[in-house]
């Protein structure tokens, strides 16, 4: 096959499908990063990195850079990415694929507080924490900018501009992955009662889960956006298999 794959990345997943399809003979492979991170991870391929510019740039995008195939593999709570990835694809009439990882699942010692928004979870925790871990990313913070004399500790891979409600909180920047043993003695350390974070799925963050299960903490989930309703798959080697059929047609 002489094709281009286009894969919408910033997940550990896409890297995976970037390794896993430039051993594909005949395969342009080209991996599309957001630019948020300053040092981020490069997968193997060419890269491009930065926005599209909404659903009409990245159509535009398709058609000049003449992609035959994009999954999405951006991060679950990415939706913005999800939802022009489907406009763009579907005004080119180019094969999309959704790539994303399972969902962490309540396990019965679980005391999870499931919110579908991130003031949702803010008036959690003014309702029932006085000690909380914010395990979120640097962008999602401003909805927490008025806790009222809740002690925060908030860990994110690059340091926050903190909103001035949470000035006085403790940092931890650190891009993980994070281990239980880790987990269990930082919430310890900081008598943390509470934890809000997402539900991101994944082995790299599921430390925090598992050792609020063991500490008996409140985690106040927020459940992953709406999707457009696209073929998906939860695993790399599926991706890899959607892409041989695609390509092959
Ligand atoms: N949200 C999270 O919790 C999270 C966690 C870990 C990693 N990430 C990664 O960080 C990136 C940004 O996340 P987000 O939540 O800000 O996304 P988002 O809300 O879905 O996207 C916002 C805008 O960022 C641009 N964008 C997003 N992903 C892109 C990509 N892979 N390549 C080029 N442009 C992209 C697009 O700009 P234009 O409209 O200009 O095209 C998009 O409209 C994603 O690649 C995601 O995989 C996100």
């Amino acid at each position: 096959m002489n094709a281009t794959l286009l894969i919408l990345g910033g997940t550990a997943e896409a890297f995976e499908l970037a390794e896993r399809m430039v051993e594909k003979p005949n395969l342009r492979v080209l991996s599309s990063l957001a630019g948020r991170t300053n040092a981020p991870r490069l997968p193997p391929g060419q890269i491009r990195i930065g926005g599209f510019g909404g659903a009409s740039g990245l159509s535009e995008f398709l058609r000049t850079e003449r992609i035959d195939a994009v999954v999405d593999a951006t991060h679950p709570f990415a939706s913005r990415m999800g939802w022009n990835a489907d406009r763009a694809c579907t005004a080119m009439s180019t094969p999309l694929l959704r790539l994303e990882r399972p969902a962490w699942q309540r396990q019965k010692a679980d005391r999870w507080d499931e919110v579908g928004s991130w003031d949702e979870a803010a008036e959690r925790l003014r309702r029932h924490a006085s000690r909380a871990f914010l395990a979120l990313g640097r962008l999602d913070l401003d909805a927490f900018a008025e806790l009222d004399g809740i002690w925060c500790l908030i860990r994110s891979v690059e340091r926050p501009d903190l909103p001035p409600g949470l000035a006085q909180s403790t940092l931890v920047s650190s891009r993980g992955p994070f281990t239980l043993e880790g987990d269990l003695a930082l919430l310890r350390e900081h008598r943390i009662d509470t934890i809000a974070c997402k539900n991101s799925g994944g082995p790299i963050g599921y430390a925090k889960i598992e050792a609020a299960r063991q500490l008996g903490l409140r985690v106040v989930m927020r459940q992953r956006p709406p999707r457009p309703d696209l073929p998906m798959v939860m695993s790399v080697a599926e991706a890899v298999a959607w892409v041989d059929r695609v390509l092959s047609d």
